[in-house]
């Protein structure tokens, strides 16, 4: 999100245009159905908590708005050519595949779990929190971390429901739990039995103080459920993917 502060026009091509390129191939081919991954971020800063699909979408950042677009493409197929797809939108996506095989690997990493790792492992600088004065329980932010596995558990359970044309899906894809960062770093420590080095800083331009999902329509409507309901079951998986693989897919 910070990086689409930084770089608006890239992101807007990279998700807006090129996605529209690859939505004209598929019509133009006949393939009618597509599962998006879009985001929590389309809501902006959400009116409520715990934050439900009928909820006001109001971006922030270009990020969330260039993904609010793709909905209203997806959207706009739908009701003019038959399209039917789902539109997930991810709450925080973390953990690694339990063999090690697959995991977070990203330049510049940004995300809490693997900084807090590679922290934790002498990897990197000491981590750094945005904002400890914020308005929840410890001061520091709340998010929803949901397992990629679980992630993939609700693609699957979505593909029959898109063989009627014209559906349109939108789900929040979370656990309903928050997590503070000071949680994550707690855990990241027990997980790993070793100190995450952090210190604070001030708050992030636009991180709302809290984002977390009411997940309920998915679990009426495809019965998902989350095997990764705890924090650590989830940073378990990721420390493993971080030990195996210190260069992450670069490893041999
Ligand atoms: N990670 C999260 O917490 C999260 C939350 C909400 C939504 N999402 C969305 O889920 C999707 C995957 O997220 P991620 O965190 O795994 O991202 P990621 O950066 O790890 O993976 C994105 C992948 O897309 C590829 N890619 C980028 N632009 C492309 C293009 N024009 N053509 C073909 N491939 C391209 C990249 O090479 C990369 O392999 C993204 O669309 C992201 O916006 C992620």
């Amino acid at each position: 999100m910070g990086e689409s502060v930084q770089q608006p026009e890239r992101y807007h091509d990279n998700n807006v245009i090129r996605t529209r390129s690859l939505l004209a191939s598929m019509l133009a081919e006949g393939v009618k159905k597509i599962v998006f991954s879009s985001t929590c971020a389309t809501y902006g800063i959400p009116e409520k908590m715990p934050m439900t699909e009928d909820l006001p979408q109001h971006p922030i950042n270009p990020y969330g708005q260039n993904k609010l677009e793709v909905e209203r493409q997806l959207i706009a197929l739908a009701t003019t050519q038959g399209f039917s797809f789902a539109a997930f939108r991810y709450f925080n996506a973390a953990g690694a595949v339990a063999d090690a095989s697959i995991g977070e690997d990203h330049t510049p990493e940004t995300h809490l779990i693997p900084l807090a790792i590679a922290a934790a492992l002498g990897r990197r600088p000491p981590l750094k929190v945005f904002g400890n004065d914020y308005p929840t329980p410890d001061g520091t932010c709340l998010r929803d971390y949901v397992h990629v596995d679980d992630l993939s558990r609700a693609h699957l359970a979505v593909f029959d429901r898109l063989n009627v044309p014209g559906r349109q899906f939108f789900y929040n894809l979370g656990t309903g739990t928050p997590h503070s960062v000071k949680e994550v770093i707690a855990s990241v420590e027990r997980v790993s039995g070793k100190k995450v080095p952090h210190e604070f800083a001030p708050r992030r331009e636009g991180d709302p103080p809290a984002l977390y999902a009411n997940a309920d329509k998915v679990k009426h409507e495809l019965g998902w459920r989350v095997q990764f309901a705890s924090l650590d079951s989830i940073v378990e998986t990721a420390y493993r993917w971080h030990l195996a693989r210190p260069q992450g897919f670069a490893t041999a």
